[in-house]
């Protein structure tokens, strides 16, 4: 078995999320890096979401003056430094005994916005305390509906600014590398915020396998889109519906009452072959945006530099979010090692803007990507 390194890693020799990458690597056991790592099937749509932010060419404008220029972005309401997420990831403490709250302190310094997976490893409310930032609640509606409407109210009464309800998962994809590396939840890690609500799911199931054997009751494969509306019925909260790719899903989500969509093949971990989400985000942010001018859009999978937030941005998103890369800071760092992603993508950003000769986020347009 490779015994992980614990020699301290310097943040300021890591250079870019690759490098972050790299060291997590050498630092995660086995079983956790196959979990946070792997997609599913063949892994094709892992791969394809990073190659295919690399396609779009960006045509930069000339002889702007970019001296004076912000990469702030209001987006769901909010005031953000800039357009990014950190995206929904369960199990936190995997990666680092502080988990979520390390994450959640990260954000609290930069500001970014925390989308805390309803498989987290750490309650809801003391992430929401540990942070300044604004949360959110990703939420998987599961075969005990009554734990959905009681994690919502959770949410709402800690403060939350969003539900994002994910609706990529009726069932959980196959991970080869998932499996293959033991997936199991260790002593003292645990899904906490679903275990005090689920009649009957701390029986003794299985220990190790994939994570549809040991988790397998957090997710139903009979929700549907009246699941959804009646979701927007029950909250105050505005609701984002994470892992769409199609035009007229994103109609749909809307007419239920969604505030907003979150374009994502959940990092190539459901359906192997679902389209790159650099590929998918235009047609869903223009059809979200016909259905409500105000519609709130989202995209997640292989975001890992300025340049892809640039591109996003042309694509039509108003944000994107970062899954894989807050674990990989998290393991070389903790809070410090996430917070060393963030300010790595926000500098990345901000010379990507430059070059390309925008000021603002309001500045990035399509014909960056050859149409103008
Ligand atoms: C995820 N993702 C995810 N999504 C979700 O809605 N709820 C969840 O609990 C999780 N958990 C999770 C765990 C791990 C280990 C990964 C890698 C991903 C998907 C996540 O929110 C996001 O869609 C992708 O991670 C985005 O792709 P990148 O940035 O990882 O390439
Ligand atoms: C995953 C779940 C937790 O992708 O969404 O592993």
């Amino acid at each position: 078995m490779i015994t992980p390194s614990s020699d301290p890693i310097d943040l300021a020799t890591l250079l870019d999320l690759d490098d972050v990458e790299a060291a997590a690597a050498t630092r995660l056991e086995p079983m956790a890096l196959g979990y946070y790592a792997g997609g599913a099937g063949e892994e094709r749509t892992l791969r394809r979401n990073r190659e295919a932010w690399g396609e779009l060419d960006l045509w930069h404008r000339a002889l702007v003056d970019v001296a004076d220029r912000s990469t702030a972005a209001h987006v769901l309401g909010l005031d953000l430094p800039i357009p990014v997420f950190v995206a929904p990831t369960a199990l936190h403490r995997l990666a680092h005994p502080d988990g979520e709250l390390a994450t959640a302190r990260a954000c609290s310094t930069t500001g970014v916005p925390m989308v805390v997976s309803s498989l987290a490893s750490t309650l809801l409310e003391d992430v929401c305390a540990a942070t300044d930032a604004p949360v959110l609640l990703q939420l998987y509606i599961g075969l005990h509906r009554e734990v959905a409407v009681a994690l919502v109210q959770r949410a709402e009464a800690a403060g939350c600014a969003g539900i994002q309800l994910t609706v990529d998962t009726p069932v959980w994809g196959e991970r080869h590398r998932e499996r293959r590396s033991g997936f199991h939840l260790p002593e003292g890690v645990d899904v906490v915020n679903l275990r005090r609500h689920a009649p009957g799911s701390d029986a003794t199931g299985p220990v190790t396998g994939g994570i549809g054997e040991i988790l397998g009751w957090t997710v139903s494969p009979s929700v549907t889109w009246d699941d959804l509306a009646w979701l927007c019925g029950t909250t105050s909260l505005p609701v984002l519906t994470k892992g769409l790719c199609r035009a007229d899903d994103a109609r749909r989500a809307i007419g239920c009452g969604a505030a907003g969509v979150v374009v994502s093949n959940h990092g190539g971990r459901q359906l192997d072959g679902a389209p790159a989400t650099a590929r998918s985000i235009g047609p869903v942010a223009l059809a979200a945006r016909e259905a409500d001018e105000h519609a709130t859009v989202l995209v997640d999978g292989g975001v890992r530099t300025g340049a892809d937030v640039l591109r996003a941005l042309a694509m039509g998103a108003d944000a994107v979010q970062l899954g894989r890369p807050i674990l990989w800071g998290l393991a070389v760092g903790g809070q410090a090692g996430v917070a060393r992603v963030l300010e790595l993508v926000a500098d990345d950003l901000d010379r990507a803007m430059a070059l390309a000769g925008c000021v603002s986020v309001d500045d990035i347009t399509v014909d960056l990507l050859g149409s103008g």
